[in-house]
C-alpha cells in the first residue's frame, strides 16, 4: 500500500516525525501555519535544533518524498492519514491538557475529507480524545469517511531522529480493521526491522503515552531521593543504581540523580496525568507525590549551592555551567536553570553563564545572568563552578585550566559527571550528587564496578 501521509504541525515531533516517515519511503507533506517556519523548511533549514535533522529533512526533499506546506485544506483531500502533532500544553489552572490546537485541526480539516481517511494523534492526548475527535468529525461531517486512531510518539530530544527510527516499540491504537490496516502499512518498514508493535485500542494507547512519561520520571524521583539518603550514610548512589539496575526487573536506565527532571514533556505530562486521572475518578497519588518531589528538588538544589558556600551568596559569583533542561538541546522548557538560578539570585549571587547550545533561548527568560563564550570564561573569577546539564565537553574540562580560572576551587557538580577523588586530586573542593567518598574506592579494589551504567 503505497500512503500519503500529512501531518499538522512543523514543531518538535512532526518534524521528526515527517523527516522520518519520508526516511523510510513515505510520501509526506508537513503543514503549519507559520509561515517563516515553512519558508525555512523548504529552503532545507530546520527551526529546531535536533541532530541529524537537517540531514535528514534534505534527504527527504531531495528524495522527493518530503513537501512543506501552510495550506492544510489542500494537503487534506489527498492524504491516506492526517497526523495531528500539534501542542497539547497544560491549560491555565488544572494543568490538563489543552485541546484548542487538537480540536481546531479536526474543525479544519472536516470540510475537506475526501476519501478514506484516518486521522491520527501524534501530540499526547487525554485517553478519549479518539472518541471525542470521532464523533466531532461525524458531527460535522456526517458524510465523511474517516476514523480517529492513536499513535503516541516516544521521542526524547538529542536523539530523536534515532528513538524514531529505531524504537522500543511503535504503539498503534486503532478501533477498526480499515485504521488498524492503514497504521500497520505505514510502520511496516520498522516492523520489518523486528520492532515490535503494540496493536491495541485508542484509548490504551493515549494511556501508554502518559503512563511511560509518569514511570519514568518516576524512576528518577526515586533516585533522586535514594541520593539524598546516599549522602547521610556516606554511600554512592551511582553504585546504589547499578546495584538495583543490573536486576531486570529494574533496568539500569533513567538512574541518574541529578537536579530533577525538566524538558517539555515529564513537567507536563505528569501534571496531565494527574489532573486527568483525577476527574476520572481514579487519582494517582504516586505521581501526584513524584511531580511535587521534583518540584521541591529544584528549591533544595539553591538551598544545597548557598549552603556549601557557607550559608550566604551575597557577593558571591557563581559560574554556570548549562541552562537547558538537559545535554544535547537549546530547550529551555522545564529547564531546573529557570527555578535554580533565580532562587541563587534573591540570595544575592551573581551569576556568569555558558551554555553550549541554549544561550539564545535562555537570555530572555534568565534575566541578569551574564553569558560568556565558554566554560573557562564563564569561571573566570567565580567563587564556585556549578554543573547543571551533562554536555560531553563539560565532561572533559581542563581541569589545572579550571582551577586556575576560578577564584576559588570549588565545584557543586550535580549530574555527577566526575570522579570525587579525581576532582580532589586535581585540587577542588569538589560536591556532587548522592556520592559518598568510599564506596567506589572499596569496589574498585575488588574489580567490580564501573558505576556509569545507568546513563
Ligand atoms: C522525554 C521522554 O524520554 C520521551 O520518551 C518523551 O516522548 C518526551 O519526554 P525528553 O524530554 O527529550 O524525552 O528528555 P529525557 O532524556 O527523557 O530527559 C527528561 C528529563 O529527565 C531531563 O531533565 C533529564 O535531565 C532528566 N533525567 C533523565 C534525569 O535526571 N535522570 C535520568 O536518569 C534521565
Amino acid at each position: 500500500m503505497q500512503l500519503k501521509v500529512t501531518i499538522v504541525g512543523a514543531g518538535y515531533v512532526g518534524l521528526v516525525s515527517a523527516a522520518c516517515f519520508a526516511h523510510l519511503g513515505t510520501s509526506v507533506t508537513c503543514v503549519d501555519r507559520d509561515r517563516s517556519r515553512i519558508d525555512r523548511l523548504e529552503q532545507g533549514e530546520s527551526p529546531i535544533f535536533e541532530e541529524g535533522l537537517d540531514e535528514l529533512i534534505l534527504e527527504g526533499q531531495q528524495r522527493g518524498l518530503l513537501h512543506f506546506s501552510t495550506d492544510l485544506a489542500a494537503k487534506v483531500a489527498d492524504a491516506d492519514l492526517i497526523f495531528i502533532a500539534v501542542g497539547t500544553p497544560s491549560s491555565k489552572g488544572d494543568g490538563y491538557p489543552d485541546m484548542a490546537q487538537v480540536e481546531a485541526v479536526a474543525r479544519a480539516i472536516a470540510p475537506v475529507l475526501s476519501g478514506y481517511t484516518v486521522l491520527v494523534t501524534k501530540s499526547t492526548v487525554p485517553a478519549g480524545t479518539g472518541r471525542w475527535l470521532e464523533t466531532l468529525l461525524r458531527e460535522l461531517r456526517p458524510d465523511a469517511d474517516v476514523d480517529v486512531a492513536s499513535n503516541p510518539e516516544f521521542l526524547r530530544e538529542g536523539c530523536a531522529i534515532r528513538d524514531f527510527l529505531e524504537p522500543d516499540r511503535v504503539v498503534l491504537g486503532a478501533d477498526n480493521e480499515r485504521a488498524r490496516d492503514h497504521l500497520q502499512a505505514l510502520y511496516r518498514p520498522l516492523a520489518d526491522r523486528a520492532v515490535p508493535v503494540v496493536m491495541t485500542t485508542r484509548e490504551t494507547a493515549e494511556l501508554i503515552k502518559y503512563a511511560g512519561n509518569a514511570f519514568l520520571a518516576t524512576k528518577i524521583t526515586f533516585i533522586n531521593e535514594m541520593a539524598d539518603l546516599c549522602e547521610k550514610f556516606d554511600a554512592d548512589v551511582e553504585v546504589l543504581a547499578r546495584g538495583i539496575g543490573l536486576d531486570r526487573r529494574i533496568g539500569p536506565l533513567f538512574l541518574k540523580a541529578g537536579p530533577g527532571y525538566g524538558g517539555s514533556c515529564f513537567p507536563k505530562d505528569t501534571r496531565g496525568l494527574i489532573t486527568i486521572a483525577e476527574r476520572a475518578g481514579a487519582p494517582t497519588r504516586l505521581v501526584e507525590a513524584v511531580n511535587s518531589i521534583n518540584e521541591d528538588r529544584k528549591a533544595s538544589m539553591a538551598e544545597r549551592i548557598r549552603g556549601l558556600l557557607g550559608g550566604s551568596l551575597e557577593g558571591i559569583t557563581l559560574a554556570v555551567l548549562g541552562v537547558t533542561f538537559k545535554a544535547g538541546t537549546d530547550d529551555m522548557r522545564e529547564a531546573p536553570s529557570l527555578d535554580i538560578l533565580p532562587r541563587l539570585q534573591a540570595a544575592g549571587a551573581a551569576i556568569q553563564a555558558y551554555d553550549p547550545a541554549g544561550m539564545e533561548h535562555a537570555e530572555n527568560l534568565l534575566p541578569g545572568v551574564s553569558w560568556h563564550e565558554d566554560a573557562y570564561d564563564a569561571a573566570t573569577g567565580a567563587d564556585a563552578l556549578v554543573i547543571l546539564t551533562e554536555w560531553s565537553q563539560f565532561k572533559a574540562l581542563d581541569l589545572l585550566r579550571m582551577r586556575e580560572t576560578l577564584g576559588q576551587p570549588m565545584v557543586i557538580d550535580l549530574r555527577n559527571l566526575y570522579e570525587p577523588q579525581v576532582m580532589r586530586d586535581a585540587g577542588f573542593v569538589y560536591h556532587s550528587v548522592g556520592r559518598g567518598s568510599r564506596t567506589k574506592f572499596i569496589e574498585r579494589s575488588l574489580g567490580v564496578v564501573s558505576s556509569d551504567a545507568a546513563e
